[in-house]
Formats: C-alpha cells, sequence, structure tokens
C-alpha cells in the first residue's frame, strides 16, 4: 500500500507548549456533528448564538462580534487590512515575536509602520506607551496582549484611554490570553480585538474571534464595497478605498453576520460549531473561575520548576497565567529534553523564537489542559529528563512542591 494511504492515527499527545492544546471532547464532539447549509435557519441561529456568547467572553457591547475563518492571524489581517488605509500610521509596541508580526502585517497593508521595543521578558509602562504615542500620533495603536514567544502579559487598562486621548484607535491581539486571562474589552476601551480558539478556549486552530466597536464599523464602512455578483441593486460604494482583500473585507462580513445576511464565503460549518462549543464551555465554567483556575494551576506548576532549581524567564510580575517561560540551564540540551519528553512520555513542550531559541522552554497550561493532573505529569517527567542529561535534582521535590504549595 502507498505510504500516503496509510490508516491516520496521530500517536497521543499531551500538547503542554504554547499552543495548540488537546482540545476538550465536547468541542470534538461538536465538531463531527451533521453539516448544515450556511442559510439554514438553525445554522444561522448558531451565528447569533456565537455572536451574544462572544460578547459575554469579551465583556462586550459590541455589535460586531463574529468568527473570521481561518488561523488566529486571520483575525489579526481581516481588522489591520479593513482598518489600514495605505499610508496610515500604525504604532506597535514591539515585546516579543507577534509584535513584529503585527508589524509585518500592518506594513503589508501598506502602513506608516513605527514601533517602539523594549528587551524580550519585559513590558511596557504606561507612560512609555503614551510618550511614544505622542512622539509618533498613530491613527491605529496596535498590540499583543500576551505574547506567547516571551510568556509575557502587557497591562491593558490603563492604554485604551491614551489612545482616545491622543484621538488613536486600539487594536489588540488577544490570541493568547482570552479566557485564561482577566480582559475588559469595553471597559478598558479597545476598538478592535482578535482571537484564536487553540489556546484557553480548548479548541483547533481555524477560526479567529473577532470584536470592534462602532468607531471601528464607522471607520471601515468608508470603504465598503460589494462584489458585483451579489451587489443588490441601489447599493453605492462608499467613497474611501476598496479594502485591498476580498476574504478579509470586514464591511461584506458585516452584511454576512446581520439580519441581511449578504453571501461572502461559505462559513467553516464545522469551525463554527466548534467556536460555539468553545465559548459555551468557558461560559458555563464562569470566566472568574476559569481565570482562577489558569492562575491556580500557574501557580502550581512555577512552584515545581522553582523547587528543580529552574530559573523562571522573565519579569515575573507580568508573567502570562498561563504560558510559563523556563530559563534552560547551563549544560543542558534544551532540544534534547524537549525530544525526550515526546519520545518517552508523550508530552510536547515549547521552545521559542529569534533571541530566545535555545534559551528557553515553554509550557502551557490551557483551556482543558489546564488541570492539576497534567501538571505534575509534566513536572515528574521534566525532572527524569533532566536528571537523564545530568542535571542534579532532588527526586520528587518538584511533584511535591507542585502538590504542596500550588493547590491548597
Ligand atoms: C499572541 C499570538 N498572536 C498570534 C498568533 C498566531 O496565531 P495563528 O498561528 O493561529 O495564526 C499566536 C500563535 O501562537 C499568538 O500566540
Amino acid at each position: 500500500m502507498m505510504e500516503a494511504l496509510r490508516d491516520l492515527s496521530p500517536p497521543p499527545r499531551l500538547l503542554m507548549g504554547p499552543g495548540p492544546i488537546n482540545i476538550d471532547p465536547r468541542v470534538a464532539r461538536a465538531l463531527s456533528m451533521p453539516m448544515l447549509g450556511q442559510f439554514d435557519p438553525e445554522f444561522t441561529r448558531y451565528m447569533n448564538d456565537v455572536m451574544v456568547l462572544l460578547r459575554q467572553l469579551l465583556r462586550t457591547e459590541n455589535r460586531w462580534s463574529l468568527l473570521v475563518d481561518g488561523s488566529a492571524r486571520a483575525g489579526i489581517e481581516a481588522i489591520l487590512t479593513s482598518m489600514i488605509t495605505p499610508g496610515d500610521r500604525v504604532l506597535v509596541p514591539v515585546f516579543g515575536r507577534f509584535g513584529l508580526l503585527l508589524c509585518e502585517i500592518a506594513r503589508r497593508c501598506r502602513a506608516d509602520v513605527r514601533f517602539i521595543e523594549t528587551e524580550w521578558g519585559t513590558v511596557f509602562e504606561p507612560e512609555q506607551l503614551e510618550a511614544a504615542i505622542r512622539q509618533h500620533r498613530p491613527k491605529i495603536v496596535a498590540v499583543v496582549h500576551g505574547d506567547t514567544s516571551t510568556t509575557m502579559a502587557q497591562p491593558l487598562e490603563e492604554l485604551g484611554a491614551i489612545c482616545r486621548r491622543y484621538s488613536a484607535f486600539l487594536f489588540v491581539d488577544a490570541t493568547a490570553t482570552v479566557g485564561g486571562m482577566d480582559l475588559r474589552m469595553d471597559e478598558w476601551q479597545i476598538d478592535a480585538l482578535s482571537a484564536g480558539l487553540q489556546k484557553c478556549l480548548s479548541g483547533p486552530p481555524g477560526s479567529a474571534p473577532i470584536s470592534f466597536n462602532d468607531r471601528v464599523a464607522t471607520l471601515v464602512l468608508q470603504r465598503k464595497h460589494i462584489e458585483k455578483g451579489i451587489e443588490p441593486e441601489a447599493f453605492t460604494p462608499a467613497e474611501g478605498e476598496i479594502i485591498q482583500s476580498n476574504y478579509f473585507d470586514l464591511p461584506m462580513l458585516m452584511d454576512y453576520w446581520s439580519e441581511s445576511r449578504l453571501n461572502h464565503h461559505t462559513q467553516a460549518t464545522a469551525m463554527l460549531y466548534a467556536a460555539r462549543e468553545c465559548l459555551r464551555i468557558v461560559l458555563t465554567e464562569g470566566l472568574s473561575a476559569c481565570f482562577k483556575r489558569h492562575a491556580a494551576v500557574s501557580a502550581s506548576l512555577t512552584a515545581g520548576l522553582r523547587a528543580m532549581g529552574l530559573e523562571l524567564f522573565g519579569d515575573q510580575r507580568h508573567k502570562m497565567a498561563n504560558v510559563t517561560g523556563v530559563v534552560i540551564p547551563e549544560g543542558v540540551d534544551g532540544d534534547a529534553v524537549r525530544h525526550a519528553m515526546l519520545e518517552d512520555f508523550g508530552i510536547e513542550i515549547g521552545s521559542s523564537f529569534g533571541p530566545l531559541h535555545g534559551r528557553i522552554w515553554r509550557i502551557g497550561t490551557m483551556g482543558y489542559n489546564c488541570r492539576k493532573q497534567n501538571v505534575l505529569i509534566c513536572l515528574a517527567a521534566l525532572e527524569a529528563c533532566l536528571r537523564r542529561q545530568g542535571y542534579a535534582v532532588k527526586p520528587g521535590a518538584a511533584v511535591d512542591a507542585a502538590l504542596t504549595e500550588g493547590f491548597q
């Protein structure tokens, strides 16, 4: 038999990296539900459910809370491509790889991109952000909430108000924090936000929840054009420059997700079921219970890591609740440890990018995987792999510390 015809049989893995993670079985079940036509009244009801649930998750009243088909960066691209008219100035505070991604996407939208940087492992003070906004006077500030590459979370509580003072829009990439850390879109005056399913929402990659307020809706509607084959008779295109992407055109997506249900792409049916289930799972647990669980499990993981004499990476005051950076100790081959974790224990942990490649491991405790058992299993496996590399650890210390310090 041809190699490519063999049965699909992925090995069982415990995904304790920075995402994707093992999906909740309820989401797997939703993914296997029967197809419906995209204008079937039951399906459009599911679309409306997603909008309602997404508003609750993001703590927003935004009418425009919907899904973009594609991985998390599809959400980022839809928002930035629709908001940025070529030549617009965009400021990106960069504190890791995903800030660089925002610069890169904004550049492809032909923005005049300005950025400020801070050492990876640190975040910005509100005063630094305000000074940069004052200096560059951007139309849009685009920032990551939790940058999984460094495991740091940028505090955002004050940034929205600062942006309003300088008449800038605030866009936040919350892919890695939604469902794991507190996020208040309206209270924090975030104008547009994008996320993904494959981290704290316990789903697979492939759907990007987004939300934006009326300020953003007004902005993008100034560029509203509708593709010829579906254009209503009386429609006059807006004065603004046409949005260069059809797929990521927010005004057309707004028509698709509103009562007019004007056909755009074919909604990824199974991903919509999955997204709806992800949202139901988090909201049924309750947002504050869910954040508490992420914080407690992370505390237990860090207690265990410290008990092995390992150093945590970055400014711990700003560590994400759902991903932990661990400095690879001197004399230990980081990749060999990761491979042993995978080969011998079936556990995946992450390495990192750029300046942090080979310097840190990243351990995720997110969504469905954010549980006591997984932390204990992961610590026990890591200890064994480290000892085989000649790193001296008191046997059992990590699990003991995680049990006694983390889970009271
Ligand atoms: C903060 C952040 N933004 C964006 C992305 C990109 O997501 P995707 O790979 O789903 O496009 C990731 C993925 O890890 C991320 O952590």
